[in-house]
């Protein structure tokens, strides 16, 4: 897991973004981080210290002067005791606390005596946040090497006003802690990678497209994945509702003639990691305008026509990469099929997967899956689809090496 070991000191400070704070706190464990619950006064009005306390399974800090928390921790060692503070939602009034080095609670003086790198995810309303005064304080903050994730636009939870303010999303949070705690090895420094991911959309017409119920998940996570191993990774994604991975350079794209040209364009790479849900077919001729109900008339019929096949393309590329991965999301007889696509489409190594709808694979966040390489094939067990990432890109890093030399 991705923060596994890692201890979080997180500072929920008052805003109606703390019930935010408390999916994070989850979101954080759930990849192994410890969480430390640090809330100010005004975070109390919002959510209550219990539930905090139920979700980080940790006592919850409130008190500067309580003789109860000084004796268990201190605030100096509750400072340092961590390998990053995170303050999450972020007040204005705490910032402009941090950027002139006021303690008169227990949050901002953790605050002054951390050591520890300290990422703030602001939550305002936009006109406190574009404030003179605010501005002065983030700029102030960013000089002393304090880091930002967000905040996001959109419309404020409270009163409806739209604009910049809202707290980055919390799995946008983890990405960010992932990307500051990353000390791990990186033994794909140096390689290039071209990740596939989503569906795609073929018009039918302006208004009306075929597509398929693949949510990009697996393929974000793979990308994001390869770029902690240290690769620079491009992720060619479809249609999808999930954020683009931090550290990845991401191009979007809608159908698969698009999605090819922008791979092609991305050659030469080490590795290819194509796991989009290509759509075989596209309408032959989409109508350049919308398709009208005729009254009494039969529907229109639709003319298919094949689709590029991606990967096969990038498999016999006179520049391949050196490793080309595939994706096989079958129904049946997955080992069979995935060994039949690894000749055909001139890949290393086919991840295939059961996409019976009972396995729930498709659209969620699990998968279990069957490495078909040329060399034998291995099972997988269930396991987050997260974590289906980072075992792949480790695998992936151990075939280049065992491959020798760079491509
Ligand atoms: O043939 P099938 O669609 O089952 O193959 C799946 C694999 O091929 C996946 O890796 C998918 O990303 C890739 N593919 C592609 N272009 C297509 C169809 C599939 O890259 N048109």
């Amino acid at each position: 897991m991705m923060l596994s070991g890692k201890r979080i000191l997180l500072i929920i400070s008052g805003g109606i973004a703390a019930y935010k704070s408390l999916d994070l706190i989850r979101r954080l464990r759930e990849r192994g981080a410890a969480v430390r619950p640090v809330m100010t006064a005004g975070a109390q009005q919002f959510v209550t210290p219990l539930a905090v306390g139920a979700l980080a399974a940790d006592h919850v800090f409130t008190e500067i002067f309580s003789r109860e928390d000084e004796q268990d921790v201190g605030h100096i060692r509750l400072a340092r005791d961590c390998d990053l503070v995170l303050v999450a939602p972020a007040t204005a009034d705490l910032m402009a606390k941090m950027a002139n080095g006021l303690a008169d609670d227990l949050a901002s003086t953790v605050l002054l005596a951390t050591d520890r790198p300290v990422l703030v995810a602001p939550a305002m309303n936009p006109v406190m946040w574009s404030a003179a005064a605010t501005r002065r304080n983030v700029e102030q903050l960013k000089a002393d090497g304090i880091r930002f994730i967000g905040p996001a636009a959109g419309e404020m939870a409270e009163s409806g006003e739209a604009g910049v303010g809202r707290m980055a999303e919390p799995l946008d949070i983890v990405a960010s802690v992932e990307r500051l705690l990353d000390n791990g090895p990186k033994p794909l420094a140096g390689r290039t990678a071209i990740v596939t991911s989503g569906p795609t959309h073929e018009p039918i017409d302006p208004v009306r497209y075929i597509a398929n119920r693949s949510s990009g998940r697996q393929g974000h996570a793979i990308a994001a994945a390869l770029a902690a191993l240290g690769a620079d990774v491009t992720l060619v994604s479809g249609p999808v509702t999930i954020p683009d991975p931090a550290g990845v350079t991401t191009i979007h794209v809608e159908r698969a003639e698009e999605m090819r040209d922008a791979v092609i364009s991305r050659l030469p790479a080490d590795i290819a990691v194509m796991v989009a849900a290509v759509a075989d077919w596209r309408v032959a001729a989409a109508s350049g305008q919308k398709i009208k109900k005729q009254p009494g008339e039969a529907p229109p019929p639709l003319m298919l026509t094949e689709n590029p096949d991606i990967l096969k393309t990038v498999g016999h590329h006179g520049q391949r990469p050196r490793l080309v991965v595939g994706f096989a999301a079958e129904t049946q007889s997955v080992e069979e099929n995935g060994r039949a696509k690894l000749t055909r489409k001139g890949a290393d190594m086919i991840v295939a997967n059961d996409v019976s709808p009972e396995t729930g694979i498709m659209g969620g966040t699990r998968n279990r899956v069957k490495i078909i390489a040329r060399d034998g094939v291995s099972d997988w067990p269930d396991m987050g689809k997260d974590e289906v990432a980072e075992k792949l890109a480790l695998l992936i890093a151990e075939k280049l090496k065992a491959t020798g030399g760079k491509a």
